[in-house]
């Protein structure tokens, strides 16, 4: 196997990392420093060491996290908590996010050490599939649906969304649904709106242009108050693993993310 791959799957950075650190002489192999990626290792026998530490080869990991509200999609930051802060060090360096979900926003996240498996899901011309639960503020009328599953306008030199799934579970009024909504993003509710329009849904979408689904119901007249990720491909939220949890995907699982 290659160093830089042998690299790359043991969690040490993306492929692309760890090149570098090869190069600037940071990785020895049998206790000599090693300058060349593309040297071949025989990963039962040699040792390999990164900053003086051995490196075990763990191969790809794919993991399905549970993101709670309050934290960001990156791997630090100097103000908020980020999504890196609720996994296990010892498992994630070199392991990364698949996209991005917005700080208010919940849900499926997936992280992998595995480039090839982030491009097949992340690429726009791969097309994958994710649906989003949504609480909004506002109605959603025939017109708003056709033109939501046709494609919407969302921002100023942008192309039209590809088509969308759109489905619609409960329209009423906030006061109705106050106890069942846990409302990431309040602002613009108080007391006295308590007669607001709200609706419920699942919006599915193809693409993953930053803050798509609140622009696209923005469009057709929605404000969105909470947004929980699902589904991504054929794959769905395990609701078992409470907000913050994360466990290792099935083999089963991953093949339905790439097949
Ligand atoms: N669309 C959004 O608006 N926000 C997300 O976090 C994901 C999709």
């Amino acid at each position: 196997m290659r160093l830089d791959k042998f690299l790359a799957q043991s969690s040490v950075g993306r492929r692309i990392e760890v090149r570098n650190y090869v190069k600037e002489g940071m990785v020895k192999v049998n206790g000599e420093v090693i300058t060349e990626p593309a040297m071949e290792i025989n990963e039962s026998f040699d040792v390999i060491e990164y900053l003086d530490k051995v490196v075990h080869y763990t191969g790809k990991v794919y993991y399905m996290f549970n993101k709670p509200a309050g934290c960001i999609t990156a791997r630090k930051d100097a103000v908020n908590k980020t999504v890196f802060d609720y996994l296990d060090d010892a498992h994630m360096n070199g392991v990364f996010h698949v996209g991005r979900l917005d700080k208010d926003t919940e849900g499926l996240l997936l992280f992998t050490n595995d480039g090839e498996f982030e491009h097949k899901l992340m690429h726009p011309q791969k097309h994958v599939e994710k649906t989003y639960f949504f609480w909004a503020l506002g109605t959603l009328e025939e017109e708003d649906i056709k033109a939501l599953k046709q494609g919407v306008y969302i921002g100023k030199g942008e192309i039209l969304t590809k088509p969308a799934k759109i489905e619609v579970d409960k329209h009423g009024v906030y006061e109705q649904f106050k106890n069942e909504i846990s409302i990431n993003n309040l602002e613009s509710i108080d007391s006295t709106h308590y007669n607001q329009p709200m609706v419920l849904g699942y919006l599915t979408i193809s693409e993953g242009r930053k803050h798509q689904v609140k622009r696209m119901l923005k469009a057709v007249g929605c404000y969105v108050v909470y947004l929980k990720r699902i589904s991504i491909g054929g794959l769905t939220l395990d609701e078992s693993l409470k907000k913050g949890q994360y466990r290792s995907l099935t083999e089963q699982e991953v093949k339905k993310l790439v097949e």
